[in-house]
Protein backbone atom coordinates (compact mmCIF):
# COMPACT_ATOMS: atom_id res chain seq x y z
CA UNK A 1 0.00 0.00 0.00
CA UNK A 2 1.03 4.11 -0.61
CA UNK A 3 0.69 6.35 1.42
CA UNK A 4 -1.43 9.44 0.14
CA UNK A 5 -0.44 12.97 0.84
CA UNK A 6 -2.45 16.23 1.49
CA UNK A 7 -0.63 19.46 1.33
CA UNK A 8 -1.30 23.19 0.67
CA UNK A 9 -0.55 24.60 -2.08
CA UNK A 10 -0.66 28.48 -1.61
CA UNK A 11 0.59 30.07 1.38
CA UNK A 12 -1.26 27.80 3.88
CA UNK A 13 -4.43 27.74 5.66
CA UNK A 14 -5.86 26.17 2.88
CA UNK A 15 -8.05 24.36 5.53
CA UNK A 16 -5.91 20.95 5.47
CA UNK A 17 -7.38 20.18 9.15
CA UNK A 18 -11.05 20.18 7.80
CA UNK A 19 -9.96 17.79 4.52
CA UNK A 20 -7.89 15.54 6.44
CA UNK A 21 -10.54 15.52 9.39
CA UNK A 22 -12.98 14.79 6.34
CA UNK A 23 -11.16 12.23 4.90
CA UNK A 24 -9.94 10.27 7.58
CA UNK A 25 -12.84 7.86 8.16
CA UNK A 26 -11.21 6.18 4.81
CA UNK A 27 -7.80 5.86 6.57
CA UNK A 28 -5.98 3.82 8.99
CA UNK A 29 -3.39 6.05 9.51
CA UNK A 30 -2.58 10.15 10.09
CA UNK A 31 0.95 11.17 10.17
CA UNK A 32 2.04 14.91 10.58
CA UNK A 33 5.79 14.66 9.01
CA UNK A 34 7.45 18.74 9.16
CA UNK A 35 6.75 21.96 10.62
CA UNK A 36 5.46 22.58 14.51
CA UNK A 37 3.36 24.81 16.67
CA UNK A 38 3.52 27.56 13.72
CA UNK A 39 0.57 25.17 12.14
CA UNK A 40 -3.38 25.93 12.98
CA UNK A 41 -5.23 23.71 11.56
CA UNK A 42 -9.36 24.24 12.23
CA UNK A 43 -11.92 21.81 11.93
CA UNK A 44 -15.56 21.62 12.72
CA UNK A 45 -18.28 19.39 13.41
CA UNK A 46 -21.50 18.91 16.07
CA UNK A 47 -20.77 22.96 15.79
CA UNK A 48 -17.67 22.87 18.02
CA UNK A 49 -14.59 24.28 16.31
CA UNK A 50 -10.96 22.73 17.53
CA UNK A 51 -7.62 23.78 16.29
CA UNK A 52 -4.64 21.63 16.29
CA UNK A 53 -1.28 22.43 16.73
CA UNK A 54 0.86 20.05 16.41
CA UNK A 55 -1.29 16.74 16.43
CA UNK A 56 -2.79 15.34 13.37
CA UNK A 57 -6.37 16.28 12.03
CA UNK A 58 -7.53 12.25 12.59
CA UNK A 59 -7.52 12.45 16.44
CA UNK A 60 -11.37 12.53 16.91
CA UNK A 61 -12.11 9.71 15.01
CA UNK A 62 -12.75 6.60 16.76
CA UNK A 63 -9.76 3.59 15.99
CA UNK A 64 -7.94 5.83 13.84
CA UNK A 65 -3.85 6.11 14.71
CA UNK A 66 -2.42 9.66 14.67
CA UNK A 67 1.58 9.58 14.38
CA UNK A 68 3.73 13.22 14.52
CA UNK A 69 7.09 12.13 12.48
CA UNK A 70 10.38 13.10 12.73
CA UNK A 71 10.39 15.58 10.38
CA UNK A 72 8.12 17.47 12.82
CA UNK A 73 9.09 20.12 15.24
CA UNK A 74 7.74 19.91 18.75
CA UNK A 75 7.35 22.12 21.78
CA UNK A 76 6.45 20.51 24.75
CA UNK A 77 4.55 23.34 26.20
CA UNK A 78 2.45 24.01 23.57
CA UNK A 79 1.65 19.88 23.25
CA UNK A 80 0.91 19.39 26.82
CA UNK A 81 -1.88 22.35 26.13
CA UNK A 82 -2.98 20.99 23.00
CA UNK A 83 -3.52 17.86 24.88
CA UNK A 84 -5.37 19.12 27.88
CA UNK A 85 -7.54 21.41 25.41
CA UNK A 86 -8.69 18.57 23.12
CA UNK A 87 -12.02 17.24 24.84
CA UNK A 88 -11.07 14.03 24.82
CA UNK A 89 -9.27 11.85 28.12
CA UNK A 90 -5.66 11.79 28.00
CA UNK A 91 -5.62 8.24 28.28
CA UNK A 92 -7.69 8.10 24.84
CA UNK A 93 -5.16 10.54 23.63
CA UNK A 94 -2.24 8.55 24.43
CA UNK A 95 -3.45 5.37 22.93
CA UNK A 96 -4.14 7.40 19.60
CA UNK A 97 -0.89 8.75 19.34
CA UNK A 98 2.60 7.85 18.28
CA UNK A 99 5.68 10.09 18.32
CA UNK A 100 8.42 9.84 16.34
CA UNK A 101 11.45 9.90 18.75
CA UNK A 102 13.57 11.66 16.03
CA UNK A 103 11.32 14.46 16.35
CA UNK A 104 13.06 17.61 17.43
CA UNK A 105 12.42 19.68 20.36
CA UNK A 106 11.74 22.94 20.25
CA UNK A 107 14.00 24.61 23.36
CA UNK A 108 12.86 27.83 25.21
CA UNK A 109 15.88 28.88 24.09
CA UNK A 110 14.94 28.89 20.36
CA UNK A 111 11.62 30.86 21.13
CA UNK A 112 13.60 33.22 22.24
CA UNK A 113 16.00 33.55 19.72
CA UNK A 114 12.86 33.82 17.08
CA UNK A 115 11.59 36.61 19.22
CA UNK A 116 15.63 38.67 18.71
CA UNK A 117 15.98 37.18 15.63
CA UNK A 118 12.70 39.32 14.14
CA UNK A 119 12.82 42.04 16.06
CA UNK A 120 16.41 42.67 14.83
CA UNK A 121 15.11 42.60 11.56
CA UNK A 122 12.95 45.66 11.75
CA UNK A 123 10.76 46.05 8.61
CA UNK A 124 12.50 43.16 6.72
CA UNK A 125 10.90 40.75 9.21
CA UNK A 126 9.12 37.81 7.95
CA UNK A 127 6.38 37.51 10.20
CA UNK A 128 7.68 34.93 12.47
CA UNK A 129 4.71 33.07 14.21
CA UNK A 130 7.40 33.22 16.64
CA UNK A 131 7.12 29.65 17.85
CA UNK A 132 11.20 28.94 17.58
CA UNK A 133 10.15 26.86 14.29
CA UNK A 134 13.48 28.58 12.50
CA UNK A 135 16.33 28.16 15.33
CA UNK A 136 15.46 24.56 16.15
CA UNK A 137 14.80 23.49 12.76
CA UNK A 138 18.76 25.50 12.26
CA UNK A 139 19.92 23.64 15.10
CA UNK A 140 18.75 20.61 13.91
CA UNK A 141 21.16 21.04 10.33
CA UNK A 142 23.78 22.63 12.72
CA UNK A 143 24.03 19.20 14.42
CA UNK A 144 23.34 20.79 18.19
CA UNK A 145 19.22 19.68 18.41
CA UNK A 146 17.61 18.03 21.19
CA UNK A 147 15.28 15.35 20.12
CA UNK A 148 12.64 13.45 21.54
CA UNK A 149 13.93 10.48 22.28
CA UNK A 150 16.65 12.53 24.29
CA UNK A 151 14.19 13.07 27.01
CA UNK A 152 14.29 9.52 28.05
CA UNK A 153 18.31 9.73 28.89
CA UNK A 154 19.43 10.20 32.25
CA UNK A 155 21.54 13.20 31.33
CA UNK A 156 18.76 15.13 29.78
CA UNK A 157 18.51 17.89 31.88
CA UNK A 158 22.25 18.38 31.94
CA UNK A 159 21.90 18.08 28.23
CA UNK A 160 19.04 21.12 28.32
CA UNK A 161 20.88 23.30 30.34
CA UNK A 162 24.12 23.25 28.10
CA UNK A 163 21.83 23.88 24.98
CA UNK A 164 20.16 26.51 26.83
CA UNK A 165 23.60 28.05 27.72
CA UNK A 166 24.74 28.48 24.00
CA UNK A 167 21.22 30.13 23.20
CA UNK A 168 22.04 32.77 25.79
CA UNK A 169 25.62 33.16 25.03
CA UNK A 170 24.12 33.91 21.02
CA UNK A 171 20.87 36.15 22.62
CA UNK A 172 23.77 38.70 24.30
CA UNK A 173 24.33 39.91 20.64
CA UNK A 174 20.93 41.15 20.74
CA UNK A 175 18.99 43.94 22.07
CA UNK A 176 16.63 41.28 23.63
CA UNK A 177 15.04 41.50 27.21
CA UNK A 178 13.63 38.28 28.04
CA UNK A 179 12.28 36.72 31.26
CA UNK A 180 13.26 33.15 30.77
CA UNK A 181 11.07 31.59 33.09
CA UNK A 182 8.18 32.57 30.82
CA UNK A 183 9.38 30.86 28.32
CA UNK A 184 10.08 27.51 30.64
CA UNK A 185 6.63 28.24 32.04
CA UNK A 186 4.79 24.28 31.47
CA UNK A 187 7.96 23.05 29.10
CA UNK A 188 9.35 20.49 31.76
CA UNK A 189 5.70 19.48 32.25
CA UNK A 190 5.12 19.08 28.83
CA UNK A 191 8.40 16.36 28.88
CA UNK A 192 6.84 14.66 31.74
CA UNK A 193 3.40 14.22 29.65
CA UNK A 194 5.41 13.24 26.94
CA UNK A 195 6.98 9.95 28.70
CA UNK A 196 3.70 8.75 28.86
CA UNK A 197 3.23 8.73 25.53
CA UNK A 198 4.49 5.43 22.96
CA UNK A 199 7.89 7.24 22.05
CA UNK A 200 8.87 5.17 18.88
CA UNK A 201 11.38 5.33 15.76
CA UNK A 202 8.31 5.64 13.78
CA UNK A 203 10.13 4.91 10.64
CA UNK A 204 9.89 1.35 10.79
CA UNK A 205 6.04 1.99 12.49
CA UNK A 206 4.96 3.19 9.38
CA UNK A 207 7.03 1.01 6.89
CA UNK A 208 5.10 -2.04 8.52
CA UNK A 209 2.00 -0.37 8.39
CA UNK A 210 2.42 -0.32 4.64
CA UNK A 211 3.79 -3.60 4.70
CA UNK A 212 0.32 -4.39 6.21
CA UNK A 213 -1.45 -2.28 3.50
CA UNK A 214 -3.04 -0.01 6.49
CA UNK A 215 -4.19 3.25 4.67
CA UNK A 216 -2.11 6.15 5.79
CA UNK A 217 -2.53 9.50 5.16
CA UNK A 218 0.29 12.46 5.68
CA UNK A 219 -1.11 15.50 6.83
CA UNK A 220 1.28 18.75 5.16
CA UNK A 221 1.68 22.03 7.43
CA UNK A 222 1.97 25.50 6.29
CA UNK A 223 1.84 25.65 2.32
CA UNK A 224 3.95 25.19 -0.87
CA UNK A 225 4.80 28.86 -1.32
CA UNK A 226 6.20 28.59 2.12
CA UNK A 227 8.31 25.76 1.25
CA UNK A 228 11.89 26.56 2.56
CA UNK A 229 13.90 25.70 -0.92
CA UNK A 230 10.62 26.98 -3.10
CA UNK A 231 8.85 29.33 -1.32
CA UNK A 232 8.95 33.19 -1.58
CA UNK A 233 12.74 32.91 0.17
CA UNK A 234 13.42 34.16 2.85
CA UNK A 235 9.92 34.70 3.50
CA UNK A 236 9.40 31.25 4.15
CA UNK A 237 9.02 28.42 6.69
CA UNK A 238 12.16 26.33 7.66
CA UNK A 239 10.88 23.23 6.75
CA UNK A 240 9.91 21.25 2.96
CA UNK A 241 6.31 21.66 3.14
CA UNK A 242 6.11 19.88 -0.74
CA UNK A 243 5.15 16.30 -0.99
CA UNK A 244 9.11 15.22 -1.50
CA UNK A 245 8.91 16.42 2.70
CA UNK A 246 7.00 13.58 3.40
CA UNK A 247 9.94 11.30 2.39
CA UNK A 248 12.53 12.37 4.86
CA UNK A 249 9.88 13.75 7.33
CA UNK A 250 8.06 10.23 7.97
CA UNK A 251 10.97 7.87 6.07
CA UNK A 252 9.63 6.27 3.68
CA UNK A 253 10.49 5.66 0.23
CA UNK A 254 9.48 7.99 -2.72
CA UNK A 255 8.32 4.45 -4.50
CA UNK A 256 5.79 4.35 -1.91
CA UNK A 257 3.52 7.53 -2.36
CA UNK A 258 0.23 7.90 -3.47
CA UNK A 259 -2.18 9.95 -4.29
CA UNK A 260 -1.17 13.49 -4.16
CA UNK A 261 -3.92 15.95 -2.95
CA UNK A 262 -3.37 19.59 -3.47
CA UNK A 263 -5.61 21.58 -1.92
CA UNK A 264 -6.34 25.27 -2.48
CA UNK A 265 -8.79 28.29 -1.52
CA UNK A 266 -11.36 29.51 -4.35
CA UNK A 267 -8.81 32.81 -3.77
CA UNK A 268 -5.77 33.29 -1.81
CA UNK A 269 -4.62 34.50 1.72
CA UNK A 270 -1.03 34.87 3.18
CA UNK A 271 -0.33 35.97 6.46
CA UNK A 272 3.06 37.63 7.49
CA UNK A 273 5.56 39.07 5.17
CA UNK A 274 6.53 38.55 1.65
CA UNK A 275 5.16 38.47 -2.07
CA UNK A 276 2.17 38.34 -2.91
CA UNK A 277 1.18 39.12 -6.18
CA UNK A 278 -2.95 38.97 -6.46
CA UNK A 279 -3.26 40.70 -3.08
CA UNK A 280 -6.35 43.12 -3.06
CA UNK A 281 -5.45 46.25 -0.39
CA UNK A 282 -9.39 47.94 -1.25
CA UNK A 283 -12.85 46.64 -0.25
CA UNK A 284 -12.86 43.57 -2.02
CA UNK A 285 -9.71 42.47 -0.22
CA UNK A 286 -11.26 43.53 3.28
CA UNK A 287 -14.88 41.44 2.09
CA UNK A 288 -12.94 38.75 1.63
CA UNK A 289 -11.31 39.02 4.62
CA UNK A 290 -14.53 39.25 6.60
CA UNK A 291 -16.68 36.80 4.46
CA UNK A 292 -14.29 34.14 4.50
CA UNK A 293 -13.00 35.02 8.32
CA UNK A 294 -9.78 35.13 7.68
CA UNK A 295 -7.48 35.52 10.85
CA UNK A 296 -4.85 33.20 11.76
CA UNK A 297 -5.39 30.31 13.57
CA UNK A 298 -2.29 30.58 15.68
CA UNK A 299 -1.46 34.25 16.19
CA UNK A 300 -5.02 35.90 15.36
CA UNK A 301 -3.23 38.07 12.69
CA UNK A 302 -5.64 39.37 9.79
CA UNK A 303 -4.36 37.67 6.81
CA UNK A 304 -3.86 39.20 3.62
CA UNK A 305 -6.64 38.34 0.88
CA UNK A 306 -6.31 38.33 -2.94
CA UNK A 307 -7.64 36.74 -5.79
CA UNK A 308 -6.90 32.76 -7.59
CA UNK A 309 -3.33 33.02 -8.47
CA UNK A 310 -2.86 30.35 -11.32
CA UNK A 311 0.92 31.13 -11.85
CA UNK A 312 1.56 30.21 -8.13
CA UNK A 313 -0.81 27.23 -8.56
CA UNK A 314 0.24 25.77 -11.58
CA UNK A 315 3.51 26.06 -10.00
CA UNK A 316 2.76 24.00 -6.71
CA UNK A 317 0.81 21.39 -8.51
CA UNK A 318 4.34 20.84 -10.61
CA UNK A 319 6.81 20.99 -7.44
CA UNK A 320 4.27 18.56 -5.84
CA UNK A 321 3.14 16.32 -8.57
CA UNK A 322 -0.53 16.75 -7.30
CA UNK A 323 -3.13 14.02 -8.81
CA UNK A 324 -6.02 15.77 -7.16
CA UNK A 325 -7.50 19.24 -6.58
CA UNK A 326 -9.08 20.36 -3.68
CA UNK A 327 -10.77 23.48 -3.44
CA UNK A 328 -12.13 25.38 -0.25
CA UNK A 329 -13.78 28.22 0.90
CA UNK A 330 -15.49 28.12 -2.60
CA UNK A 331 -19.04 29.41 -0.44
CA UNK A 332 -16.82 32.73 0.33
CA UNK A 333 -16.97 33.83 -3.17
CA UNK A 334 -21.28 34.45 -3.49
CA UNK A 335 -21.75 37.86 -3.81
CA UNK A 336 -18.67 38.54 -5.43
CA UNK A 337 -18.99 40.23 -8.62
CA UNK A 338 -16.83 39.52 -11.34
CA UNK A 339 -14.84 37.17 -9.59
CA UNK A 340 -11.10 37.24 -10.99
CA UNK A 341 -8.14 34.77 -11.53
CA UNK A 342 -4.71 36.15 -12.28
CA UNK A 343 -3.29 34.49 -15.11
CA UNK A 344 0.02 35.69 -15.87
CA UNK A 345 2.31 38.49 -14.70
CA UNK A 346 3.37 41.83 -16.13
CA UNK A 347 7.00 42.33 -14.75
CA UNK A 348 8.33 45.19 -16.74
CA UNK A 349 6.46 45.38 -19.86
CA UNK A 350 6.92 41.65 -20.26
CA UNK A 351 4.25 38.92 -19.36
CA UNK A 352 5.48 35.91 -18.00
CA UNK A 353 3.88 32.50 -16.21
CA UNK A 354 7.23 32.02 -14.04
CA UNK A 355 7.93 33.47 -10.42
CA UNK A 356 10.38 35.31 -10.43
CA UNK A 357 13.49 34.91 -8.15
CA UNK A 358 13.75 38.49 -6.77
CA UNK A 359 11.23 38.71 -4.21
CA UNK A 360 10.96 42.33 -4.55
CA UNK A 361 10.57 41.97 -8.00
CA UNK A 362 7.02 44.17 -9.12
CA UNK A 363 4.61 42.24 -10.47
CA UNK A 364 1.51 43.35 -12.00
CA UNK A 365 -1.31 40.73 -12.22
CA UNK A 366 -2.65 39.86 -15.84
CA UNK A 367 -6.89 38.91 -14.87
CA UNK A 368 -9.39 36.56 -16.12
CA UNK A 369 -12.60 37.83 -14.88
CA UNK A 370 -15.89 35.27 -14.36
CA UNK A 371 -19.33 36.33 -14.06
CA UNK A 372 -19.78 35.72 -9.58
CA UNK A 373 -22.67 34.22 -8.43
CA UNK A 374 -25.33 34.65 -5.66
CA UNK A 375 -26.46 31.87 -4.48
CA UNK A 376 -25.85 30.63 -0.82
CA UNK A 377 -24.01 27.13 -1.48
CA UNK A 378 -23.73 25.66 2.16
CA UNK A 379 -26.03 23.17 1.76
CA UNK A 380 -25.60 21.73 -1.36
CA UNK A 381 -23.71 18.45 -1.58
CA UNK A 382 -24.05 17.55 -4.91
CA UNK A 383 -21.46 19.00 -7.47
CA UNK A 384 -24.11 19.10 -10.29
CA UNK A 385 -26.16 21.56 -8.47
CA UNK A 386 -23.78 24.08 -7.59
CA UNK A 387 -24.32 27.35 -9.75
CA UNK A 388 -23.69 27.39 -13.60
CA UNK A 389 -21.01 29.96 -12.98
CA UNK A 390 -19.20 28.59 -10.27
CA UNK A 391 -18.89 25.42 -12.19
CA UNK A 392 -17.03 27.57 -15.43
CA UNK A 393 -14.85 28.87 -12.78
CA UNK A 394 -13.45 25.46 -11.96
CA UNK A 395 -14.24 24.21 -15.08
CA UNK A 396 -11.58 26.20 -16.21
CA UNK A 397 -8.90 25.79 -13.08
CA UNK A 398 -9.34 22.04 -14.22
CA UNK A 399 -8.43 22.94 -18.42
CA UNK A 400 -5.53 25.05 -17.25
CA UNK A 401 -3.99 23.16 -14.56
CA UNK A 402 -4.73 19.66 -16.40
CA UNK A 403 -5.88 18.53 -12.84
CA UNK A 404 -9.62 17.32 -11.63
CA UNK A 405 -11.30 19.50 -9.00
CA UNK A 406 -12.36 16.15 -7.00
CA UNK A 407 -13.42 17.77 -3.68
CA UNK A 408 -15.22 21.23 -3.18
CA UNK A 409 -15.48 22.73 0.00
CA UNK A 410 -18.87 24.55 0.71
CA UNK A 411 -18.16 25.55 4.37
CA UNK A 412 -15.69 24.79 7.55
CA UNK A 413 -17.96 21.81 9.03
CA UNK A 414 -16.69 18.22 8.14
CA UNK A 415 -20.44 17.56 6.61
CA UNK A 416 -20.20 20.98 4.14
CA UNK A 417 -18.35 18.90 1.72
CA UNK A 418 -18.82 18.11 -1.98
CA UNK A 419 -16.90 14.58 -3.19
CA UNK A 420 -16.89 14.22 -7.36
P1 LIG B 1 -5.21 24.93 7.63
O1 LIG B 1 -4.08 25.55 8.35
O2 LIG B 1 -4.90 24.65 6.20
O3 LIG B 1 -5.76 23.71 8.33
O4 LIG B 1 -6.39 26.02 7.60
P2 LIG B 1 -6.87 26.93 8.85
O5 LIG B 1 -7.64 26.08 9.77
O6 LIG B 1 -5.73 27.70 9.40
O7 LIG B 1 -7.77 27.99 8.10
C1 LIG B 1 -8.87 27.62 7.36
C2 LIG B 1 -10.11 28.34 7.96
O8 LIG B 1 -11.18 28.23 7.06
C3 LIG B 1 -10.58 27.71 9.24
O9 LIG B 1 -11.19 28.72 10.03
C4 LIG B 1 -11.62 26.70 8.78
O10 LIG B 1 -12.60 26.42 9.77
C5 LIG B 1 -12.22 27.43 7.62
N1 LIG B 1 -12.69 26.61 6.49
C6 LIG B 1 -12.17 25.47 5.99
N2 LIG B 1 -12.83 25.10 4.87
C7 LIG B 1 -13.79 26.03 4.67
C8 LIG B 1 -14.78 26.23 3.66
O11 LIG B 1 -14.92 25.47 2.70
N3 LIG B 1 -15.60 27.32 3.80
C9 LIG B 1 -15.48 28.19 4.85
N4 LIG B 1 -16.32 29.24 4.88
N5 LIG B 1 -14.55 28.04 5.80
C10 LIG B 1 -13.72 26.99 5.70
P1 LIG C 1 -0.75 26.12 8.56
O1 LIG C 1 -0.24 24.70 8.72
C1 LIG C 1 0.01 30.22 7.36
C2 LIG C 1 4.07 31.75 7.99
C3 LIG C 1 4.26 32.82 9.05
C4 LIG C 1 5.47 33.54 8.46
C5 LIG C 1 6.30 32.41 7.86
C6 LIG C 1 7.38 31.88 8.80
O2 LIG C 1 -1.77 26.51 9.55
O3 LIG C 1 -1.17 26.37 7.15
P2 LIG C 1 7.47 30.50 11.06
O4 LIG C 1 6.64 30.60 12.30
O5 LIG C 1 7.37 29.19 10.37
O6 LIG C 1 8.87 30.94 11.27
O7 LIG C 1 6.82 31.60 10.06
O8 LIG C 1 5.38 31.37 7.59
N1 LIG C 1 3.41 30.52 8.50
C7 LIG C 1 2.15 30.18 8.20
N2 LIG C 1 1.21 30.85 7.49
N3 LIG C 1 -0.25 28.99 7.86
C8 LIG C 1 0.70 28.30 8.53
O9 LIG C 1 0.53 27.03 8.90
C9 LIG C 1 1.94 28.91 8.77
N4 LIG C 1 3.08 28.54 9.41
C10 LIG C 1 3.96 29.51 9.21
O10 LIG C 1 3.14 33.64 9.14
O11 LIG C 1 5.06 34.37 7.43
MG1 LIG D 1 -3.69 27.26 9.51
Amino acid sequence: MNIDILLGLQWGDEGKGKIVDALSPGYDVIARFQGGPNAGHSLEFNNVKHVLHLIPSGIFHPGKLNIIGNGVVLDPAVFKKEVEELGLPVSEIIKKLIISKKAHLILPGHRMLDAAYEFSKGSSKIGSTLKGIGPAYTDKAGRNGLRVGDILRKDFHERYQEHLKNHLLILRNYDFKYNLSEFENGWFEGIELLKKFSLVNSEYLINELLAENKHILAEGAQGTMLDVDFGSYPFVTSSNTISAGTCTGLGISPKQTGEIFGIFKAYCTRVGSGPFPTELNDETGEKLRETGFEFGATTGRPRRCGWLDLPALKYAIMINGVTKLFMTKADVLSGFNPVKVCVAYNINGQETVEIPFEHDAVLDPVYIEFPGWNENISNVRDYAELPETMKQFIGFIEEQTGIPVTMVSVGPDRKETIFR
